[in-house]
């Protein structure tokens, strides 16, 4: 679907994930500002999606649908996220990650190293990051 509305748009997959990111992350952070603002990076952010972020939603929704993130810094500049979930919308995972890093005017590439589309357990996402001056 999203390859979808980029072809209508003529716009890359990246291109329409990012807007679709930033929308819906700013979203969250309108509706729940008290969570977001409580990271000052964009890796702290990360690192905090499953045993922080996701946790603080699960005591204010009932039965939410929310995915298994497990994310790592393996070194300054690159976290290793791997993903799953059900409902398997690790392309909406991918629009979220770089809506954050656009809340934290940060420079992120994603690479999908495995995808549950193709048949893997979880999706595994490299994420590339840089921190403007240094
Ligand atoms: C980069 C950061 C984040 C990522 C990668 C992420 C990832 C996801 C994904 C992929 C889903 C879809 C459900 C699924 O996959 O099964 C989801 C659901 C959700 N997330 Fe996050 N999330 C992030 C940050 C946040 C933040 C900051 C908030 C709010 C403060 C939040 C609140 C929610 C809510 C309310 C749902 C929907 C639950 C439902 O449909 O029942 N997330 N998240």
């Amino acid at each position: 679907m999203a390859q979808d509305v980029a072809t209508a748009l003529s716009m890359s997959m990246p291109e329409v994930l990012k807007a679709f990111g930033e929308y819906l992350f700013s979203h969250l952070k309108a509706r729940h500002p008290a969570i977001v603002d409580s990271f000052n990076s964009f890796a702290d952010l990360i690192i905090s999606i499953d045993k922080v972020i996701h946790v603080e939603v699960a005591k204010l929704y009932h039965e939410p649908n929310l995915p298994e993130i497990d994310a790592k810094i393996i070194e300054d500049g690159f976290i290793l996220m791997r993903y799953n979930s059900k409902r398997q919308l690790c392309m909406c995972a991918e629009g979220l990650i770089f809506g954050a890093a656009a809340h934290y005017g940060v420079d992120a590439k994603l690479n999908h190293a495995q995808c549950m589309h193709d048949g893997f357990d979880s999706c595994l996402i490299e994420i590339k990051y840089e921190t403007p001056h240094g």
